[in-house]
């Protein structure tokens, strides 16, 4: 499951590759796919949904760049995130950038 699931996301994103592909790709690669979809919640909360919580918090990037990085719990619910080892600080802050244009 864990590494089909991306497969078949990058499948379904072929036919409507935008302006952020470069950035989708590093999710996919990274394996956040595993607990989040974009547009649906998953095990965690959607990445559409995180966007519009933090959609004016003006720090949002810095601190979402943190929390991919060292995980976390009891935002979204009980469900705890790990922290994902496998991200350097700048592909997080890439990707948190990336969450937060989904709004
Ligand atoms: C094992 C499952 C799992 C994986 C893998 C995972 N997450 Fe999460 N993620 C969660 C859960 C559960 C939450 C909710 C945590 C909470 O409520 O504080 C979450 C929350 C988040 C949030 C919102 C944080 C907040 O404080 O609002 C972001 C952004 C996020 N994840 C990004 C990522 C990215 C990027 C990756 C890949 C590098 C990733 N996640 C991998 C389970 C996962």
């Amino acid at each position: 499951m864990r590494i089909t699931l991306p497969w078949i996301a990058v499948i379904g994103l072929l036919g409507s590759a935008g302006p952020v592909r470069a950035d989708y790709d590093l999710v996919v690669k990274k394996n956040c796919l595993a607990c989040h979809y974009v547009d649906k919640r998953k095990y965690g909360p959607s990445f559409q949904q995180v966007a519009a919580k933090y959609a004016d918090q003006k720090d949002a990037a810095d601190m979402l760049a943190k929390k991919i990085m060292t995980g976390g719990a009891g935002v979204w619910g009980e469900d705890m995130m790990p922290p994902q080892s496998q991200v350097s600080a700048s592909e997080a802050r890439t990707i948190a950038t990336y969450v937060l244009s989904l709004k």
